[in-house]
């Protein structure tokens, strides 16, 4: 009695904290820094039953370092050429990925993984499909120097062409309080952007904090075998403090074994000494995924699991872009994965009916944030 008492009052409280939130969720993206200062902390507004992001003590959010970095983010003089910036392949009309198969970079060139969303990246443990870099300025510091994707030859030289662009030393002698731009304070304002791209309200968000009418009843079924049945969440895991559907780990679940002997090039990655990020980049060792970074044969062709908010918005799917849409992902995992010898024990054929399946994709959909154009519209790029 008691238990249902304060779960009664705690799904309350939800409702009223969705609806504030729903309220003022435009105003997450909103460019802040122009009436407030630069120097003022930035709030992210979360609702109260999620856990806080962890922001690095030596860069904390303020509005003008996240003004900074939405500019730079979506500036294409930060690559060689000046046509790719950030925002080319994390585009917020395409969920903040790029609806390609796999990136493509300055001069046309195609790498070897689809682009995830940067949407709630600040929430995750890892960034990549490797997890190679576990913050969102070392992950910034890699496509600008990467030759397939914003070919800068070096930070140095992206150091140098930022500091010829008047605006630019104006925004950060305000922010960083210098004259000597550095990759540090690019790469912090780029992170510092990111941190604010949250979309937290959805269907399924509504659903949870109590408005059943929120989801369709194929949706409330996907839901129910999303947990049960179809294993989903054993990997994909949800709590209301952190409900981002992912565990922060790695799993092998067969995306890219076909036809590959992974023994042969787990042997040949092992023997070099080469750089995870550059394997990352070259189309065979790229499979090999966590592999590359730590190097354990239990890792071999093991990739993140990732974020599924939005996902209905970033098609093709997985680290390689082989599933084109959410019904054959669900396809895909009916089956059991692809048999190879890495294989992650969760995975094995689910005998999901048709009308199952479809409820599966129903449920992915109802995770898509509603307000996202409004959400984009503020944001102004
Ligand atoms: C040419 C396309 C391209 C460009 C340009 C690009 N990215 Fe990415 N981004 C990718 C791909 C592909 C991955 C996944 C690569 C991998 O896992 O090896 C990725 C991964 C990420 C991730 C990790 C997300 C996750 O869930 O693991 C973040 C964050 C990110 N990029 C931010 C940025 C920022 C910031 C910039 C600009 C400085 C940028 N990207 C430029 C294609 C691109
Ligand atoms: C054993 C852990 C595991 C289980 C179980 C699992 N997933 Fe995944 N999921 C992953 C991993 C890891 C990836 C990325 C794999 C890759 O690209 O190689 C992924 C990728 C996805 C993607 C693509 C995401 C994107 O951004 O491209 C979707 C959608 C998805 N899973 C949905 C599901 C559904 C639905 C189920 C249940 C039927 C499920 N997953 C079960 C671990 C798992």
């Amino acid at each position: 009695m008691q238990r249902k008492h304060s779960k009664l009052i705690r799904s309350i409280v939800f409702i009223l904290t969705s609806l504030i939130f729903s309220a003022g969720f435009v105003c997450f993206l909103q460019s802040p820094g122009f009436a407030q200062s630069a120097d003022e902390p930035y709030e992210l507004k979360l609702p109260p039953y999620v856990l806080e992001p962890i922001i690095p003590e030596n860069n904390l959010l303020t509005n003008g370092k996240v003004n900074l970095g939405k500019n730079l983010y979506f500036d294409k003089r930060l690559s060689a050429d000046d046509t790719v910036s950030c925002s080319t392949c994390h585009d917020p009309q395409k969920g903040f990925a790029d609806g390609k198969t796999v990136a493509v970079g300055i001069k046309g060139q195609k790498g070897a993984r689809n682009s995830p969303t940067t949407l709630n990246a600040v929430f995750f443990d890892f960034q990549f499909w490797d997890g190679r870099a576990l913050t969102l300025e070392e992950q910034a510091k890699q496509p600008i120097t990467n030759p397939m994707e914003m070919g800068m030859p070096s930070h140095d030289a992206l150091v140098e062409k930022i500091s010829t662009i008047s605006e630019y030393n104006s925004l950060f002698k305000t922010v960083f309080k210098t004259d000597k731009i550095t990759i540090d304070h690019i790469v912090q304002a780029i992170a510092s952007f990111e941190r604010t791209l949250i979309t937290l309200n959805t269907p399924f968000d509504r659903f949870i904090a109590g408005e059943s009418s929120a989801l369709s009843d194929s949706a409330k079924r996907g839901w129910e075998l999303f947990q049960g049945k179809a294993r989903c969440l054993t990997c994909h895991e949800f709590t209301e403090s952190y409900p981002f559907f992912t565990d922060n780990k790695f799993h092998n679940i067969g995306v890219a074994m076909k036809d590959k002997d992974f023994e042969a090039l787990a042997r040949k990655a092992a023997g070099t000494d080469a750089d995870p990020s550059a394997l990352a980049h070259d189309k065979a060792s790229a499979e090999l995924g966590r592999f590359l970074v730590t190097r354990e044969p239990k890792d071999i062709g093991a990739f993140k699991t990732p974020g599924i908010r939005d996902i209905a918005l970033t098609a093709p799917y997985l680290h390689d872009g082989s599933e084109k849409t959410l019904e054959s992902v669900v396809e895909f995992y009916n089956k059991g994965g692809v048999p190879n010898p890495y294989l992650d024990g969760g995975m094995r054929p689910l005998n999901l009916s048709d009308e199952e399946k479809k409820d599966l994709v129903e449920f992915m959909k109802a995770l898509t944030s509603d307000d996202l154009p409004e959400f984009i519209k503020e944001l102004n790029p």
